[in-house]
């Protein structure tokens, strides 16, 4: 990515804290200590350590996207953004296949508990999850068509309910750009740097190959909190998406 500074090319990427408690995700906060990346809390670390941790995140000034994936009626999505918007996170996440309804209600729930003068957080739309295979979309969900063609069409939902982007594999970006245009944000996980173990994921793509796709932010996990110096780790990271 040509002309960029490391803290923009650190600003776009969104570290995965999966860890089972507080105390270890401090252990890697420590490690990436002024670093401007953003952290991403999920069901696993906010079950564990509550809002309370998501607020002392905001309080020491961290980016936060909370990825608790919503699904709901929508009256319930609505106390949920409404719940989330007062801790202050910067982006949070609802499942499109809640519908256009569900996802409306998350934008009004962030209007009304948005304090004067507060950032607005972003909220993006879980399309199809990158784990669902074809057989699983037909058979078990009763989707008809290919998974692409599900991402595409909930991508559509998302920003008609006036959602500001998408969760998505790097492989759907191209195509979701140009269904819904490039200012709608695509954040993508299922990557890897060139040489790191793959893990459970299967569609991925390098950090480099994502950003040249037009993705806005790219979801990192285990390359970074599973590697023995996660600092050395997200700084290669960072100086490879400024070479490419
Ligand atoms: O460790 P890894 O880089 O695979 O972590 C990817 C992160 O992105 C995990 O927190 C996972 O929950 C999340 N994610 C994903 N695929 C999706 C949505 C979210 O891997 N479709």
């Amino acid at each position: 990515m040509s002309a960029i500074s490391k803290a923009d090319a650190a600003g776009r990427i969104m570290v995965a804290m999966d860890y089972a408690n507080a105390e270890s995700a401090e252990g890697l906060l420590k490690q990436l200590e002024g670093i401007p990346c953003y952290v991403k809390v999920g069901m696993q670390l906010f079950y564990a350590a509550g809002p309370g941790f998501v607020a002392s995140l905001k309080d020491r000034g961290y980016k936060v996207f909370l990825d608790v994936k919503m699904h709901d009626i929508p009256n319930t999505v609505k106390g949920g953004a409404e719940s989330v918007t007062r801790l202050g996170v910067d982006v949070f996440n609802v499942h499109a296949a809640g519908g256009k309804q569900m996802m409306e209600a998350a934008l009004e729930g962030v209007d009304k508990a948005l304090k004067p003068g507060a950032g607005r957080p972003m909220v993006i739309g879980v399309t199809q999850l990158t784990s669902t295979s074809l057989q699983v979309l037909n058979d078990e969900i009763g989707l008809t068509g290919s998974v692409e063609q599900a991402v595409i069409h909930y991508a559509r939902l998302a920003q008609a309910a006036g959602l500001q982007g998408v969760v998505a594999s790097p492989l759907e970006v191209t195509q979701i750009k140009a269904a819904c245009g490039d200012g709608f944000v695509t954040v993508t996980p299922g990557i890897r740097p060139a040489g790191a173990d793959v893990g459970d994921q299967s569609r991925i793509m390098t950090p480099a190959e994502a950003f040249a796709q037009g993705t806005d932010f790219v979801v990192i996990g285990r390359p970074i909190t599973g590697a023995a110096d996660p600092r050395a780790a997200i700084e290669s990271i960072i100086d490879g998406v400024i070479k490419s």
